[in-house]
């Protein structure tokens, strides 16, 4: 498992608030701290990492190997013109996220075993179980989301529907019908509402088998995401962080490693036109100043 620290997942409950950017210009920004990395695409049906690398043509991807096109992940490796970064691509074929759990584990154990130094997974919006699956398998986590009130509150949804699938994958596993039944009342509170907080949960499933509330509580307050605040434009934007870290605690009992905040940059617009990562386009550009802070930080 140790292995497995050194994985990265960027995630965000919605769409276009800059997964992929900062992705790919986090994985630059750490390449040139001179560690190895390796970016991978797991945004299956709308991946475009390669775009913001400024590939245009992808030979083979992913899904190349995830369909047996080839017969191994060093195949689907792409180099880059930067020193220590080698890329993943994503393929468009629908579906094919859907893998069983023991699978995405061994495509986590193989992207581990490939020699970096730290690999960064670039994945899909939303809280699919895919996406609940590969992040809990890193367990490292950066929650990327934009400052304005409708996200924070998409975030703060996200981290309590990963905590609750997290949750019930675990009482699946260990075959505990009645915590099953207990989580499933939590999704009714007006007829619970003594089951309003993941602590008033945690509290009547102590009573049904105390080890196994023991054991789920272990496995949220394993997960503990970075919460990055991307697109800042005001003083008050960058105490947003506060905000979900403190509805976190209050009704999930859990907490984030840590804020980041990154700045709106008009220089995304302009490197993007060039095709090329900002960070290598503009490196004193407000974003990429954020952002190589971040890679000094993690
Ligand atoms: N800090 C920022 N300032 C300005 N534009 C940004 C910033 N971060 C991301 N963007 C822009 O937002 C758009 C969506 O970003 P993207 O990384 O594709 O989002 P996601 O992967 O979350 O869907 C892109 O056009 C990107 O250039
Ligand atoms: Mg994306």
């Amino acid at each position: 498992m140790q292995e497995l620290k050194k994985i990265l997942s960027i995630v965000g409950p919605k769409g276009g608030v800059g997964k992929s950017t900062i992705s790919a210009n986090l994985a630059i920004a750490l390449a040139e701290l001179g560690r190895k990395v390796i970016c991978v695409d797991l945004d299956f049906g709308a991946a475009n990492l390669n775009a913001i690398f400024g590939i245009r043509k992808v030979e083979n991807t992913l899904d190349d190997f995830l369909l047996k096109k080839v017969e191994q992940l060093t195949d689907v490796l792409l180099d880059t013109d930067i020193k220590g970064l080698k890329i993943i691509c994503g393929g468009d074929v629908p579906g094919i996220a859907n893998m069983p759990y023991q699978r995405k584990m061994k495509l986590i154990r193989h992207l581990s075993n490939l020699g970096s130094d730290v690999v960064l997974l670039d994945l899909s919006a939303g809280v699919s179980f895919n996406v609940v699956d590969f992040l809990m398998i890193t367990r490292q986590a950066l929650l990327v989301t934009t400052p304005d009130i409708p996200s924070l509150m998409n975030v703060y949804s996200f981290i309590k529907s990963a905590a609750y699938r997290r949750l019930t994958v675990l009482f699946r596993q260990k075959k505990c019908p009645e915590l099953l039944e207990l989580l499933e009342k939590t999704k009714d509170v007006e007829s619970h509402p003594n089951l309003r907080t993941m602590e008033d949960f945690l509290l009547e499933a102590r009573k049904i088998d105390p080890e196994m509330a023991e054991y789920g509580k272990r496995v949220l307050s394993s997960f503990k995401p970075y919460l990055v605040i991307n697109r800042v434009q005001t003083t008050a934007d960058t105490k947003t962080g506060g905000v979900i870290d403190n509805l976190m605690h209050q009704y999930l009992s859990m907490k984030s490693k840590g804020t980041m905040v990154i700045r709106e940059d008009t220089a995304l617009k302009a490197a993007a036109a060039k095709m090329r990562p900002v960070i290598i386009e503009s490196p004193s550009s407000k974003f990429s100043l954020d952002l190589k802070r971040m890679a000094l930080n993690l």
